[in-house]
């Protein structure tokens, strides 16, 4: 299929979904059932496969929640305004995802998303870690450009058993939006709900009415609000859930004025869903990505948001007073036949009976980001996937599937050109630790604009190209596909960065 008709069949999917009855619980319930049968997984036998193995679940349509739109906010125990000290204990809870369903899930501090940090650049950042869980995890700063030691990979720490602790201590440098979660069976922890955010904050930031963080995820779950297990395509494409939630609540309400500027901050904390995010009708404007704010604020009808990835947005909402308004996840192909589950509510817009104010101007510019310096080398990166009926799939960079790999040699200061290939099937979102990259060109069409990332998303059988610059800390680090089901089973690689 060429982009042409990917796009075409998108709008036609599109269509369809918005004639589906309404009603769809009952029908998602056994749908989801069905296709785990269909696997042949649900009870652990590994039916045999050849590279068709049925399709990620339907998303039910729950009805929108009430409650607060934020997640929990975090309680510095340091009087000092310039450290940020916080204990934080991993522990299994109970929460109602579906209405009168009890689901356990694993939390930090007992919610989902754990608290949500905020620092200025230059503060410390102490997050006393407890594990209260039955098995070992450990707390990884995605995005974030920390000490190694501090990273909460393997490369760098051991695993913290049950009962263990660990005091991970580093200085904030990075303004933007990242994420904390456990680089241990990620996979499995990320799902039942060890994740949370840490805001870095600097000057000169756009003004909003609101400030909103909104971590997206979806969970598999059964009739009785258990998390369901794997089947092959869970394994195959990534885990798909079919309860979309935004801070741990299915289909939140927010609450809006018409013409007031608020600003969304969206993490996503998927093992797998890409959220291709639409306000029907409406303008969104991108300002910030995973390594701070853009140069210039673009104005999008929708915004592709793979896993891992961070989004900063403004938006103005137009509507009548008191109407409402459904925030949207639209059908993305990434392979497999992901692209055929229909159009999913994520968030729902409630506009307050205020009159509509007249919107301010959105600045015309907000940063400027230097062109990384002349690359020493260039490295390339080849994605491959293994299919073997009857077996657990298999993903490699470069020939080697972690843990058995290779760490690469590279130098702080230097800058390198990375060929990022995907010779799958299927999208992979890429990441990278440590350290920020821009992206040069996508399919060989260079990149309009200049963004610091460090996840991005690499297209089936396409290559991306990035520009590294190793401009923060030495030590071992990790890259690799955010598609939790990948990186465990081989699609993560490590780096050796030396000072
Ligand atoms: Cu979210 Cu290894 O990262
Ligand atoms: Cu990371
Ligand atoms: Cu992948």
């Amino acid at each position: 299929m060429d982009a042409k008709q990917r796009e075409g069949g998108r709008r036609a999917l599109d269509r369809v979904s918005w004639l589906l009855p309404l009603g769809l619980l009952l029908v998602a319930l056994g749908w989801a059932c069905g296709s785990a049968h269909d696997g042949g997984m649900d009870h652990g036998g590994h039916g045999g496969h050849g590279g068709h193995a049925g399709m990620p679940p339907r998303v039910m349509d729950l009805p929108p929640s009430e409650g607060t739109l934020d997640g929990a906010a975090f309680v510095d125990r340091d009087p000092d305004p310039r450290v940020i000290e916080v204990d934080l204990e991993a522990r299994p809870a109970e929460v109602e995802y579906l209405p009168g369903r009890k689901t356990t899930v694993w939390t930090y501090n007992g919610s989902v998303p754990g608290p949500r940090l905020e620092a200025r650049v230059g503060d410390r950042v102490v997050v006393n870690f407890r594990n209260a869980l039955p098995e070992a995890t450990t707390l990884h700063w995605h995005g974030l450009r920390v000490p190694a030691e501090m990273d909460g990979t393997l490369a760098m720490q051991g695993p913290i058993p049950p009962g263990g602790s660990f005091r991970y201590s580093f200085e904030l440098r990075d303004t933007g939006t990242f994420w904390y979660h456990p680089h241990v069976r990620s996979d499995v922890q990320v799902e039942t709900g060890l994740y949370g955010t840490i805001i870095g904050r600097g000057e000169g930031e756009p003004t909003a009415a609101a400030e909103h963080t909104l971590v997206l995820d979806d969970v598999w779950l059964k009739e009785d609000g258990s998390f369901a297990a794997n089947d092959m395509n869970s394994l195959m494409v990534g885990r798909q859930g079919n309860v979309l939630l935004v801070n741990g609540r299915p289909r939140p309400i927010a609450t809006v004025r018409a013409g007031e500027r608020q600003r969304w901050r969206f993490v996503n904390a998927a093992n797998a869903r890409y959220f291709r995010l639409a306000l029907p009708g409406q303008k969104l404007t991108l300002i910030g990505g995973d390594g701070g704010l853009l140069e210039a604020p673009r104005e999008v009808d929708e915004l592709l948001l793979v896993p891992g990835e961070r989004a900063d947005v403004l938006i103005t909402p137009r509507g009548a007073p008191g109407s409402t308004l459904d925030l949207v996840s639209l059908p993305y192909e990434r392979g497999h036949m992901t692209g055929m589950l229909p159009t999913a509510n994520v968030m729902r817009l409630h506009y307050s009976p205020e009159p509509a104010l007249t919107p301010e101007p959105v600045p015309a510019s907000l940063r400027s980001i230097p062109a990384n310096p002349e690359p020493v080398r260039t490295r390339s990166f080849k994605l491959t996937e293994e299919m073997a009926s009857g077996k657990e799939p298999v993903f490699r960079i470069n020939g080697e599937a972690f843990p058995d790999i290779t760490h690469l040699e590279a130098k702080l200061g230097e800058t390198e050109l990375w060929d990022v290939e995907n010779d799958t099937e299927m999208d992979h979102p890429f990441h990278l630790h440590g350290f920020f990259f821009q992206v040069v060109s996508r399919g060989g069409v260079a990149e309009p604009s200049r963004a610091w990332k460090d996840t991005v998303n690499v297209p089936a059988k396409s290559t991306v190209r990035l520009s590294v610059r190793f401009d923060g800390f030495p030590g071992m680090w990790m890259y690799h596909c955010h598609i939790l089901e990948h990186g465990e089973r081989g699609m993560m690689g490590g780096l050796h960065v030396s000072p």
